[in-house]
C-alpha cells in the first residue's frame, strides 16, 4: 500500500506487513511501520555500535542520536538539548511524575490530572497518592471538552504538578494547553501534556504551548515500538527514573535504542508538512461521519463540535453491543476498536467513556475508528457500507432475542 497526499509528500505505509486484506483504522493504538523504515532496517543494524563509546564503531549511532534529535528539535519547536529518548511515553511520563515528586517545595503536595487521561498518567498518579500525594481530576464536559471552571477552582497553591493531554486518545477532543498553562503557572505548578496522539496529527509547537514537559512515542508515528522521547524545558527539574550510565547527559541511564531512534528519524525526514496530513486525515473523517449518518439511524458521534484530532471517530452506535461490533468488523476485513487497545479483552466500559458522562450501557456501544495517512477514500466508502450491514445484522439479531424472550 502506498500512499500519498501530494507529489511532494510521499511516506509509503506498511499496512500490508499484518494482514493483506485487513484494512487497519486503529491508527491511535499504533501505527503501521512505514516502507521507508522497513527498507532502511538491514543498514541501520550495521550501526550497531555502542553511541557512548569514543572509537570508531561508536560514530554511526553517535550521528542517528544527533540527527534524530536536531529533526525533532525542529519538528517539536523545541531545542535539541531539552529532548530526551526513552522506551516510549509510559516511562517519559513517569520520568516527569518522579521528577516533580522529588523536588515539590515542602508545602505543595497536590497534582491535578485530567479526568481522562491515559493509564501511564492515570497509574502514575495513583504511585504518589500512595506516597501521599493529594491527587485531583479536572472534569471533562459531556462535549469531551476541559471543564476550565472546574479546572479554576481546584488548581491552588498547593498544586505542584498539573498533567494533561494534548489530544485525548479515545475521543480525540484537544485541550486549551496555552491557557491551562498559563494559570497553573501562576501558582508556581509545573505542567506536563501527554502529546502521544496529537503527534504527527496535528502541528504542535511546544514553545508555542509553553509546557514544562511534554511526552511522545514513536510507535503512533509510522516508526518502531519500544522508542519515547520525553521533552524537558531548559531549566524545568529532572530527576533520573532510571540509574545508570551517563547517557542522554545523565538525565537517563542505559543505552539508547538506536534502531528506533534511527527509525524515528527516518519518518521525520518523509513524513512532510504535517498540515498536508492533517487535512487528508480530516477529509477521510469528515467523509465516514457524513456517510455513515446518512445511511445508519441511532448514531452519536462524542466531542464533534469541540475542537479534535483529525482522525479519530468515537461513536455510539445505538443497539449493539460495541465488542461484538468489533469481533464482526475483524472478520469483514476491519480493525477498529472499542476504545483504548490496554483495556480491549476486559469487559469493562472505558473509563474515558463514562467520565464525559455515557452511561454503562452507552459506553458498551461505543466504537472508535481513527484513520492514518495511508487510508484513502475508497476503504472509508467500503467501511462504511460493511459497517452499515453489520448494524443491521446485529440489531436484527438483538431484536429476535429480545421476542424469543418475550415469548419464552
Ligand atoms: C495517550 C497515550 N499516552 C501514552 C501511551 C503509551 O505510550 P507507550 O506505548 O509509548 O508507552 C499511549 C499508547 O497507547 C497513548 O495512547
Amino acid at each position: 500500500m502506498s500512499f500519498m497526499t501530494s507529489s511532494t509528500q510521499s511516506l509509503n505505509m506498511s499496512a500490508q506487513v499484518g494482514n493483506k486484506s485487513q484494512v487497519y483504522l486503529d491508527h491511535n493504538a499504533t501505527t503501521p511501520i512505514a516502507q521507508q523504515v522497513i527498507e532502511a532496517i538491514p543498514k541501520l543494524v550495521l550501526a550497531w555500535g555502542n553511541p557512548s563509546s569514543i572509537h570508531q564503531d561508536s560514530r554511526a549511532p553517535k550521528r542517528i542520536l544527533r540527527e534524530t534529535r536536531n529533526k525533532l528539535g525542529e519538528f517539536l519547536g523545541c531545542h535539541p538539548t531539552e529532548l530526551i529518548f526513552t522506551s516510549g511515553a509510559s516511562e517519559s511520563s513517569n520520568t516527569v511524575f518522579h521528577s516533580a515528586w522529588c523536588t515539590r517545595p515542602k508545602d505543595k503536595n497536590k497534582i491535578l490530572i485530567s479526568a481522562v487521561e491515559h493509564p501511564s498518567v492515570t497509574k502514575a498518579a495513583d504511585w504518589y497518592a500512595s506516597q501521599g500525594a493529594v491527587v485531583e481530576k479536572i472534569n471533562v464536559n459531556r462535549d469531551g471538552s476541559l471543564d476550565l471552571v472546574d479546572f479554576t477552582s481546584k488548581l491552588d497553591a498547593q498544586t505542584f504538578l498539573v498533567s494533561c493531554m494534548f489530544a485525548n486518545n479515545e475521543i480525540g477532543s484537544l485541550f486549551p494547553l496555552k491557557q491551562i498553562v498559563a494559570q497553573s503557572h501562576q501558582f508556581g505548578a509545573l505542567v506536563h501534556t501527554d502529546a502521544v496522539q496529537a503527534f504527527g496529527k496535528v502541528p504542535v509547537s511546544l514553545q508555542d504551548i509553553a509546557v514544562d514537559y511534554a511526552s511522545f512515542s514513536a510507535h503512533k508515528f509510522y516508526a518502531l515500538k519500544g522508542t519515547g522521547v520525553l521533552y524537558i524545558k531548559k531549566g524545568s527539574p529532572l530527576v533520573s527514573l532510571i540509574h545508570g550510565g551517563a547517557q542522554e547527559r545523565n538525565r537517563r541511564g542505559g543505552t539508547e535504542n538506536v534502531l528506533g531512534i534511527a527509525a524515528l528519524g527516518i519518518v521525520l525526514e518523509n513524513c512532510g508538512d504535517i498540515l498536508v496530513r492533517q487535512k487528508h486525515l480530516e477529509a477521510l473523517r469528515d467523509s465516514f461521519e457524513s456517510l455513515l449518518c446518512e445511511k445508519l439511524e441511532g448514531v452519536y458521534i462524542n466531542a464533534k463540535n469541540t475542537l479534535r484530532l483529525p482522525n479519530t471517530s468515537s461513536l455510539l452506535i445505538q443497539g449493539v453491543d460495541g465488542e461484538t461490533l468489533l469481533m464482526t468488523l475483524d472478520l469483514a476485513g476491519y480493525s477498529v476498536s472499542t476504545g483504548a487497545a490496554c483495556s480491549s479483552g476486559s469487559p469493562e466500559p472505558s473509563p474515558v467513556l463514562l467520565a464525559i458522562g455515557l452511561s454503562k450501557d452507552e459506553a458498551q456501544s461505543s466504537l472508535r475508528v481513527s484513520f492514518g495517512w495511508e487510508n484513502t477514500q475508497s476503504e472509508v466508502s467500503a467501511f462504511v457500507e460493511a459497517l452499515v450491514q453489520i448494524v443491521h445484522r446485529l440489531r436484527a439479531l438483538k431484536a429476535n432475542e429480545v421476542l424469543y424472550a418475550a415469548n419464552s
